[in-house]
C-alpha cells in the first residue's frame, strides 16, 4: 500500500453563473449587515445573540428593548406576528426575530421517526416530506427548524437514536442533504421555506453507556470518519445554521469546543451561517466544571464559535465582558454579522410576518397526509415472513391485540412537532378501515408502564422470567385482559400483535438500560402464542428491542417504528398487500443488550470472527447482528448476479464504475434497495470491513431484471491517515453489490 493522493475533503464544483449571483447577493447583504452593525449598541448586539423560550409578557418587553434576537416555541401565525411586531415595530432598530421550533419529523403532519424514515433510502421522498414540514411550519409562523438531527449512534440504549440517522456516515450525509434541500427549498427567502439547523454538533450520539448527555471520548479519526460526515453533508447542501451539542467531547463541552466549532466548521468547511447552543448548554458549562460563572461561560462559548445562546440568557454578560477587556468586540461583531446575514438571507427584513390564511390551507392537507402515508410505508422493515404469511388475505378474521394497537399518541413518536394524537390513525383503525369491523377482533391485553417518576421507576422489581425465559419488567397496571386477548386469538384466523415501547420511552432523556418489552407484554405474547394461531408481530419502538423470542415463535415480524400520523393506514396497506414493504435497517439490530455496540462498519481485527475460539467474539453469542444494517425483506425475492467492475484500475482522480444484475425472482412487484459497499484491504489505518458508498431503490415486476450502475469518485474511497490528512490509498479494494451489509455479489478493483 502506498498513499497516492493527499488532499483535504472535498472540492465543490460550483456553476460559475450561480456563483457570481450568490456572490453579488452576499456582498449586498454584507453591506446591509455592516450598516446595521454600526448602529448597534453592545446591548443590542448581545440581544441579537439571545434566544428566549416562548411569547410571554417578559419576553415581549425584552424584544421591544432590543434584547432578543430569536424566540423558540411560538406557534400559530397570530402569536408569531405579535412577537414579530414587538421587534419590527417597537424596538429601536426594528430587526426582525427569527422564530424557531423543533420540527424533527413533521410539523402537524407527523412523519415516521427519523431512524425509520432514514431506512426508506428514498432521498426524493425525504426531501418532499421536509418540503411539507417547511410549508406547514411557515404557515404557523415558524421560520427556523431545529432539524435535521444528524447524530450517528451505535447504541440503542441512547433514547435519541430514534431522532437520528442510524449508524452510517454515507447514508447520514445523503439524508442530511435531502433534508436540507427539503426544508430550505430553492431559497430560504421563500415564504414556504425554513432555515434548517444541523444538530447536535457533534458526537452527541456516542454518549458512554448510551446515557443521554453523558461524556464522549473518541479519537479524532472516529470523529472525522463517522460522526462528522453527515454534518459536512449539511454544509455542502447549504444549511443555514448549526446547533452545538450538550456533551463534552474528549473533555471539552460542545458549546466551548473551538476545534469543532471554529477549526473544522468555519476554517475547514467554510460554514457561513450561525451556531446556536442547545437548551441551557452555555450555563451548563458550570456543571461541567468548565466555567466559573455565566459570564465566564458566555465568554468561553462565543470565543469557541457559538453565536446565539438558547434560553439561558448568559449572553447578557457580553457588554460587561467587552467593556472589561475579557472579550474582544470583534468576536461579538462577527457573531452578530452571522445572525443578521441569515435573517437577511431568509427575507425576514422584507417579509417578517406570517400569512394567517395559510394556516387554513397548508396544514394537514390530503396531499401532505399522502406524503406521510407513503413515507411510513417505505420506512417499515419486514424482518421475517415465514411461509409468506404476509400479506394477509382481506377475507380473514384478524385478532388485533396489544397495548399499542389503539394508542394514537405513540404512533406519533417522541418529538412530534405540533402533532396531535387526535390526527393519528391507530393501527386498529387502519385495519378496520381496510377489512371492515366484521373481520376484526380487538383486545388490548395489557398496558405498558410509563416509567414516569424518574429513571428506574417501574423497573425496581424485575418480573419472574416468562415462559420464553426472557425477563419482563414489573407491571404497575393490572394485566386484566390477557384472557380477552386469548379469546380473541382463538376466534381468529390470524393474530396481529402490536407490542413495543411507548413513544415517551424514546427520545431525549429517555435512555434505557434494557432492550426488553416493558411491562407484561411478553406474558401477553406467550398467552397468545399458546393458542397456536399464526402470529404477525408488529413492533412499534424507537430502538431495536430484543426480539429473539419472536424470530422463533412468530410467523412474521414487521418493525413499524413510530410511523406518524398515517400509522394505521400505512400498516394496514402493508399487512394486506396494498403496499409492498421496502424499508431497510439504518442500524444493525443487536441480538441482545450485551452485543452493544454492534455496527457493520467495524474495523478489521487481527483475529477476525471465526468459529475457532481464539478469535474476536463471545462464547455465548454469534458475533453478528440479529439483522444486519441495510436488511429488510420484501414480498418478493431478488437475485444478484454478474457483478462487473468496469474500471478494474482507477486513478486517484478517476471513478469506480460497477454494475450488477438484480432480478425479481418472486411473484410480486417489489422494491429492492440495492447497496454498494467497498473495503480498502490495506490502509494507513486499519479500515472498516465494509463501507456503504452508494444505493439505489429499484422497483421490478416478477421476472424483471435490471442492470444497476454505480459510480463512486476515487476521492470518496479515501480515509484519514494518523495525522488526519485525507488520503486515497493505493492497492486492492473489495466491492459488493448487495441487499444488505452482510451479503451480496463481490469483486475487486485496484487504485493506482
Ligand atoms: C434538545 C434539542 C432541541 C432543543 C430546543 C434541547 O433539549 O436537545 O434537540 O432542539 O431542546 O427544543
Amino acid at each position: 500500500m502506498r498513499v497516492l493522493h493527499r488532499f483535504f475533503l472535498p472540492s465543490l464544483l460550483l456553476l460559475t453563473t450561480t456563483f457570481a449571483i450568490a456572490q453579488q447577493n452576499s456582498s449586498d447583504i454584507d453591506s446591509k449587515v455592516d450598516a446595521l452593525l454600526k448602529q448597534m449598541t453592545l446591548e443590542e448586539k448581545a440581544g441579537q445573540l439571545t434566544q428566549l423560550a416562548g411569547k410571554t409578557p417578559e419576553s415581549l418587553q425584552a424584544i421591544r428593548e432590543g434584547k432578543v434576537g430569536s424566540l423558540l416555541g411560538v406557534l400559530g401565525a397570530d402569536n408569531a406576528n405579535e412577537a414579530q411586531r414587538a421587534a419590527v415595530e417597537h424596538s429601536r432598530l426594528k430587526i426582525p426575530l427569527i422564530l424557531g421550533f423543533d420540527v424533527i419529523h413533521g410539523y402537524r403532519t407527523v412523519f415516521p421517526v427519523p431512524i425509520a424514515s432514514t431506512g426508506s433510502f428514498d432521498m426524493p421522498l425525504l426531501e418532499q416530506a421536509e418540503r411539507v414540514a417547511a410549508k406547514e411550519a411557515t404557515a404557523s409562523g415558524v421560520k427556523w427548524v431545529f432539524a435535521p438531527m444528524l447524530d450517528i449512534a451505535r447504541d440503542p440504549r441512547w433514547g435519541r437514536i430514534v431522532e437520528g440517522i442510524g449508524e452510517d456516515p454515507y447514508l447520514g450525509s445523503r439524508v442530511a442533504a435531502a433534508k436540507v434541500r427539503g426544508f430550505q427549498g430553492k431559497s430560504i427567502a421563500d415564504p414556504d421555506s425554513v432555515v434548517a439547523c444541523a444538530k447536535h454538533y457533534v458526537a452527541y450520539g456516542a454518549a458512554e453507556g448510551g446515557r443521554d448527555y453523558n461524556t464522549v471520548d473518541i479519537s479524532e479519526q472516529l470523529l472525522r470518519e463517522i460522526y462528522l460526515p453527515p454534518f459536512k453533508g449539511a454544509v455542502d447542501a447549504g444549511i443555514g445554521t448549526f446547533m452545538s451539542s450538550f456533551q463534552d467531547l474528549n473533555g471539552i463541552p460542545g458549546v466551548a469546543n473551538h476545534h469543532t466549532l471554529t477549526d473544522i466548521l468555519r476554517d475547514e468547511w467554510k460554514f457561513n451561517g450561525f451556531v446556536v447552543s442547545d437548551w441551557g448548554a452555555v450555563h451548563e458549562l458550570l456543571a461541567h466544571g468548565f466555567a466559573t460563572d455565566d459570564a465566564d461561560a458566555a465568554a468561553k462559548s462565543i470565543k469557541a464559535g457559538v453565536d446565539m445562546d438558547m434560553v439561558d440568557n448568559a449572553f447578557e454578560h457580553i457588554p460587561e465582558l467587552v467593556r472589561s477587556g475579557k472579550l474582544p468586540e470583534s468576536v461579538v461583531d462577527e457573531a452578530v454579522r452571522r445572525v443578521l446575514r441569515v435573517k437577511f438571507e431568509a427575507g425576514l427584513f422584507e417579509h417578517p410576518y406570517a400569512d394567517p390564511k395559510r394556516e387554513k390551507t397548508d396544514i394537514l392537507t390530503p396531499e401532505n397526509l399522502q406524503v406521510a402515508r407513503k413515507l411510513a410505508q417505505e420506512s417499515m422493515v419486514l424482518l421475517q415472513n415465514k411461509s409468506e404469511v404476509l400479506p394477509l388475505a382481506k377475507t380473514k378474521t384478524v385478532a388485533v391485540i396489544g397495548p399499542l394497537a389503539d394508542d394514537k399518541a405513540s404512533q406519533l413518536g417522541p418529538w412530534a412537532g405540533n402533532g396531535q394524537a387526535i390526527d393519528a390513525v391507530s393501527p386498529l383503525e387502519g385495519i378496520v378501515g381496510k377489512i371492515g369491523k366484521e373481520h376484526v377482533l380487538y383486545a388490548k391485553g395489557v398496558g405498558i408502564p410509563s416509567f414516569e417518576g424518574g429513571l428506574g421507576a417501574g423497573v425496581a422489581s424485575p418480573a419472574p422470567p416468562s415462559a420464553t425465559g426472557v425477563k419482563g419488567i414489573a407491571n404497575t397496571n393490572k394485566p386484566s385482559s390477557i384472557d380477552d386477548a386469548v379469546a380473541a386469538a382463538n376466534k381468529a384466523d390470524v393474530v396481529v400483535l402490536f407490542l413495543g415501547e411507548l413513544a415517551g420511552m424514546t427520545g431525549e432523556a429517555s435512555s434505557r438500560a434494557s432492550l426488553d418489552f416493558p411491562g407484561d407484554q411478553l406474558k401477553l405474547a406467550n398467552a397468545v402464542l399458546a393458542t397456536k394461531k399464526p402470529v404477525v408481530l408488529v413492533v412499534e419502538s424507537g430502538r431495536p428491542l430484543d426480539i429473539r423470542w419472536a424470530t422463533y415463535h412468530t410467523q412474521a415480524i414487521l418493525q413499524a417504528w413510530f410511523p406518524g400520523v398515517q400509522a394505521g393506514n400505512a400498516i394496514a396497506n402493508i399487512l394486506f398487500g396494498d403496499a409492498s414493504p421496502s424499508g431497510r435497517l439504518a442500524i444493525s439490530w443487536p441480538r441482545t443488550l450485551g452485543e452493544i455496540p454492534i455496527y457493520y462498519n467495524h474495523r478489521a481485527t487481527g483475529r477476525p470472527s471465526s468459529p475457532d475460539r481464539w478469535h474476536t467474539g463471545y462464547l455465548d453469542l454469534p458475533n453478528t447482528a440479529l439483522f444486519p444494517f441495510g436488511f429488510g425483506l420484501t414480498y418478493s425475492k431478488f437475485s444478484y448476479s454478474h457483478l462487473a467492475v468496469k474500471t478494474p484500475t482507477i486513478a486517484p482522480d478517476g471513478s469506480l464504475e460497477v454494475t450488477a444484475d438484480v432480478e425479481n425472482t418472486g411473484s410480486r412487484e417489489a422494491t429492492e434497495v440495492v447497496q454498494l459497499y467497498v473495503h480498502d484491504r490495506v490502509g494507513l489505518t486499519s479500515r472498516p470491513v465494509r463501507e456503504l458508498k452508494g444505493f439505489e431503490r429499484v422497483t421490478l415486476r416478477p421476472g424483471e431484471r435490471k442492470t444497476v450502475d454505480f459510480s463512486v469518485k476515487a476521492n470518496d474511497l479515501g480515509s484519514y491517515d494518523p495525522q488526519m490528512h485525507w488520503v486515497v490509498n493505493s492497492g486492492t479494494y473489495d466491492v459488493w453489490v448487495a441487499p444488505d451489509s452482510a451479503s451480496g455479489v463481490a469483486g475487486t478493483f485496484e487504485v493506482k
